[in-house]
């Protein structure tokens, strides 16, 4: 039967937010959200938290099945090539981001976009260059974050370093200093834990753009500016607003009551495709543990507990149930990330599946061109402007 598309407003049912709206095939990742699942290429997030690394990663999303030792040694040595950025980039990253001035979502959208400006493949059309973008953008993204990091914190910016992983060389970058193994460890986590989550709205924001056949910068701009809103990646620092806001654990049962009355979403809760615990949470929730012991932050943890025991009897039934903001934020913090860096973290792991799928939409495209019901007036006169 054929779709009504001129109809009055209300009167055409569809899949508001193109809800189970199937956008294209992709062999990248499988959200189960009936059951808390999520895999990579049929792994799942638990073995490649535990077992894999953020470039590891990285290769099996591109390429679709996990490297060879040497194959896994030439991508590091690509992305470590490509980390450092052009002198106007730091440039711009310096006179925007001093004094707190801009937001680093904000800084790293027009840094990124910058970027493509000195890099003369940008728009080079062959899949031999989409590749090597896709790594280039990866790599360099979280050289971008840092630096907006250091200008923020009035300190000179860091260059990276050749001879440490992805996730040791963006903390080394961060902070001035090489991290320790277990930092490296949670921080390469929350690089794999972030890589990739099916059709989410970053994610088709960044194909929309690519089906056009534009280039992987725009198309991770693309990505980028999705991710910004509070509804998508925006929200783990929220979370932490929200922790200051309650202020103790013994406050965590009147402040939700509240909110949940008033019908307040509550941040990093809630998910489009979970409707059960995500794995995601599972696993940050465990190394919340260890690292606020470490960084003396334990009451953040009670807190995020009680909240989180709450918010499951009140609305799990629902189906609302804490998703990867939840702890990250926890997590973050207690590593002495700022949290308006959260999300701009967020888009250093989430490159890796915006880039990936990027690639394959490449492969076998065509351009994303859905419609709207029209419910406008069916006709009116046109009204010059002085008789209005
Ligand atoms: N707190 C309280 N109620 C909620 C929440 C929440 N966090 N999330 C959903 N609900 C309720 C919502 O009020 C609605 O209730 P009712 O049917 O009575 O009107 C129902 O659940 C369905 O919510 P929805 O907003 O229509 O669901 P959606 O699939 O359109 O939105 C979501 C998904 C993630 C945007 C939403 O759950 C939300 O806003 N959560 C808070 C923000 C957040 O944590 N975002 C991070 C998502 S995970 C990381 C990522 O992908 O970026």
């Amino acid at each position: 039967m054929a779709v009504k598309l001129v109809a009055k407003p209300g009167e055409v049912e569809f899949p508001k937010g193109m809800e189970g709206v199937i956008a294209n095939e992709s062999r990248k990742s499988y959200v189960n959200g009936l059951e808390g699942k999520l895999y990579y290429e049929g792994i799942t997030i638990q073995d490649l938290a535990e077992h894999s690394s953020f470039e590891e990663t990285f290769f099996l999303l591109l390429y679709d099945r996990l490297p060879t030792a040497d194959e896994l040694a030439i991508l590091k040595h690509r992305m470590t090539q490509y980390r450092n950025l052009p002198n106007e980039v730091y440039e711009l990253i310096e006179s925007v981001s001093a004094g707190y001035l801009a937001k680093p979502m904000s800084v790293m959208r027009t840094a990124v976009s910058m970027t493509a400006l000195f890099d003369e493949a940008a728009e080079e059309e062959t899949e031999a260059a989409f590749e090597r973008e896709a790594i280039k953008i990866t790599s360099r993204m979280a050289t971008i974050v840092a630096a907006i990091n250091r200008v923020r914190e009035g300190k000179p910016i860091v260059q990276p370093r050749a001879d440490l992983s992805h996730a040791a060389n963006f903390l080394y970058m961060m902070r001035g200093e090489e991290p320790d193994e277990f930092d490296t460890k949670v921080m390469d986590v929350i690089l794999v834990l972030h890589a990739d989550h099916g059709c989410n709205a970053s994610t088709f924001a960044t194909l929309v753009v690519t089906s056009t056949l534009a280039d992987m910068y725009s198309a991770v701009v693309g990505g980028i500016s999705a991710l910004k809103g509070p509804l998508h990646g925006g929200a783990n620092q929220r979370v932490m607003k929200m922790l200051n806001e309650i202020g103790s654990a013994d406050n965590v049962e009147n402040w939700l009551a509240d909110a949940v009355a008033k019908k307040k979403k509550i941040m990093g809760f809630g998910h489009r495709v979970y409707k059960a615990m995500d794995p995601r949470a599972v696993i940050l929730h465990g190394y919340a543990k260890e690292v606020t012991k470490r960084a003396g932050t334990e009451d953040w943890l009670v807190m995020a507990e009680k909240i989180e025991k709450f918010m499951i009897e009140k609305l799990g039934q629902k189906g609302i149930w804490p998703n990867v903001d939840f702890f990250s934020g926890v997590v973050m913090s207690s590593m002495g990330i700022d949290d308006e860096l959260f999300t701009p973290i967020f888009a250093v792991s989430r490159a890796a599946g915006w880039t990936a799928h990027a690639l394959e939409q490449r492969k076998d495209n065509r351009i994303y061109r859905p419609r709207f019901v029209y419910v406008g007036p069916a006709t009116q006169e046109y009204v010059p402007i002085d008789e209005r």
